[in-house]
Parts: C-alpha cells; sequence; structure tokens
C-alpha cells in the first residue's frame, strides 16, 4: 500500500512518523497543497491524503481513476469543497474526519465570545496607549445571556455543555433535532424564532447551498439589538456584507470570524509582505468589535493527532475493505 499527503504541516509530521513506524507503512509527505501541477505526482498511489479549504483541483478524481488512486482521506471534517459525484463517478471513496476534537472548536467559540464580552481588543489597545480607565466599558456575564446555538451536532453539544456551565440560557435551532436535546426542551422552532431571542448567536453547521448567506440583511433585522455573532463553522453562512452594515449599524455589537466567505487566499497564507486586496476584509479587520482569527478554532494538539492518525487509518481501512467507518457518502 501506498499512501501520499499533501499540506503536511511541522506539526503533524510526528503524528505521520509514529503511524508509519506502528503500521509498517511508508506515507510520501508532500508540504505544499494539492494543485493541479501536484496532480502527476500521486500516480501510482492507492490513497492521497489532504486538508485543504480553498478548492481541489477540477478534473482531480478523474486523473485519480486514471493513475490508480483509490482513496481520498481528507484529514478534516468539512467536504463541502469537495466534488463528492465527481468521486463516485470515478469510484474514488472519500473518507473524513468527523469528529477529531468536538471540544477544540466550542472551546474557541466561546473563548471568542468571552472576550467579546469583557471588550478586551479594546482594553488591550488602551493599555498599549497608556489609557488605563474603565469606563464606559462595562462587560456582560454569560448567566445573563441567552445564548442561540445553531447546529447541535457534536461540536454544537460541546459547546451547549460549556455554556450550560457557565449559567447561561441556551436555545438551539436544528433541522434534524438531537432527541435527548429535544427532552430538554432546548429547541426553538425556526431560526426566525432563534434570531428573536438569542443575545448571542453561534454557527455550529457546515454549509450547504441551502444555506448560503443565512446570517443575510433580513436575518440581522429579526435579531435583537446589541447581538453577539460567532461564526467558527463555514464564512459561507454570512452574508459578510451584510455583517459589516450590521455592525457599522450598531445593531451587532461584536462578531468573531474564525471562517470567512473568501478566505482560501488568505488564512493559513504569510501575507506580512503583501498588500491585501480583498476590500470586504480589510473592511472587517478595521472594524474593533470584530474578532479575526485563521480558521484555528481546530487547532489543538489533540485535534491535531486525531486528524492525522483517524485519516491514515481511515485511508487504510478503504484501501484493505473498499469501505471505511469514516466513509463520506
Ligand atoms: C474542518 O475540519 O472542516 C475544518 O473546518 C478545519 C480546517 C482545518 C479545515
Amino acid at each position: 500500500m501506498k499512501f501520499i499527503a499533501f499540506n503536511v504541516r511541522s506539526d503533524e509530521e510526528k503524528y505521520f512518523k509514529a503511524w508509519e513506524a506502528q503500521n509498517d507503512l511508508q506515507v510520501r509527505c508532500v508540504s505544499g497543497p494539492l494543485t493541479n501541477d501536484e496532480l502527476d505526482s500521486v500516480a501510482g498511489y492507492d490513497a492521497v491524503l489532504a486538508l485543504q479549504t480553498g478548492t481541489y483541483p477540477q478534473d482531480m478524481f478523474k486523473k485519480f481513476k486514471e493513475y490508480g488512486v483509490k482513496v481520498f482521506s481528507i484529514r478534516n471534517v468539512g467536504v463541502d469543497n469537495i466534488d463528492l459525484k465527481a468521486a463516485k463517478e470515478n469510484g474514488v471513496l472519500v473518507t473524513n474526519v468527523p469528529a477529531y476534537s468536538p471540544n477544540a472548536i466550542a472551546e474557541f467559540s466561546v473563548t471568542q465570545l468571552m472576550q467579546l464580552l469583557r471588550n478586551i481588543t479594546l482594553f488591550r489597545n488602551k493599555v498599549a496607549a497608556h489609557d488605563f480607565r474603565w469606563a464606559p466599558y462595562v462587560g456582560k456575564e454569560l448567566r445573563t445571556l441567552t445564548v442561540g446555538v445553531i447546529g447541535t451536532g457534536r461540536i454544537g453539544r460541546a459547546a451547549i455543555n460549556i455554556y450550560r456551565g457557565f449559567g447561561a440560557k441556551v436555545i438551539a435551532y436544528d433541522l434534524y433535532p438531537n432527541p435527548t436535546l429535544e427532552k430538554e426542551g432546548i429547541y426553538v422552532d425556526s431560526y426566525e424564532e432563534l434570531f428573536k431571542q438569542a443575545d448571542v448567536i453561534t454557527l455550529h453547521m457546515p454549509a450547504t447551498p441551502s444555506d448560503h448567506h443565512l446570517i443575510d440583511k433580513k436575518a440581522i433585522a429579526q435579531m435583537k439589538d446589541g447581538v453577539y455573532i460567532i461564526n467558527t463553522a463555514r464564512g459561507a453562512l454570512i452574508d459578510t456584507e451584510a455583517l459589516i452594515s450590521g455592525i457599522k449599524e450598531g445593531k451587532i455589537a461584536g462578531a468573531a470570524l474564525d471562517t470567512y466567505e473568501n478566505e482560501s487566499p488568505i488564512f493559513n497564507n504569510d501575507l506580512r509582505n503583501k498588500e491585501l486586496t480583498d476590500s470586504l476584509f480589510k473592511q472587517l479587520l478595521e472594524l474593533d468589535n470584530v474578532l479575526i482569527t485563521p480558521h484555528v478554532a481546530f487547532y489543538t494538539e489533540t485535534a491535531v493527532e486525531n486528524m492525522v492518525t483517524i485519516a491514515l487509518n481511515s485511508a487504510r481501512e478503504a484501501c484493505e475493505k473498499g469501505t471505511a467507518e469514516t466513509l463520506v457518502k
């Protein structure tokens, strides 16, 4: 069995090495992304592993078939950038890592909210300028707030547990309610109801075409004045232009964005000496009450180890059995 892995970061290498030693299998690790130019290098490998937030090459699965690649294993959960139809047509099995660490993302989203609630960016800036006064930037306590969780899969449920620990009232919406949470009466009947009641809206759902710009001008108008919006899910869920307007008009008190709809040329890239060309993104950066992080909510030691190990195990399982527990259907 021969595996090739793309986009391998330095922090992942030790987990690849450990797996290779344990499994007596060599993995060729490539630090660059899987692009059109790299496609020829997959020839002769049984499985390709990758992790990228942007697009994959257009005819990737056709090429995989041509080159004998049977399995494509991603080291992340989201499959919104993968052409699953093309994978099926070309007989390539796709696996993902559905649960590398829901807590990593849930904890990060709560962390970001706490920063917003206590005006941390503002106080840091003030302290840097030797302005040590308090007023009028009084904070809010989570136990006084209603948190609206959209999406109650593994990550949403981990977030709910954390918020409950802080004493917040939690409400939720999901097209496919979780039976246990349903019994607890956590669900509201519609997005609109959640928008109306929540002081904080936190997104924990995948992006599908029907949810594109779920948070748009109309949705924002339905929200409470002074709402906080947290997005550690997918950038496409938020109409950034509408969000910026909502913030500028004071309707939205703050937003924490770990994902952004046009993030792939920006996040996880070194643009220090380059001019940013995305004017929408530049506007976001200028807002004091917007926290931008480069899609790092997942990024913990536990998550990284699981992403590498589970993806490799899945690739092996799929090659050996023609199916895998983590098969994406
Ligand atoms: C995912 O697992 O889908 C994420 O959003 C994490 C990122 C490394 C792509």
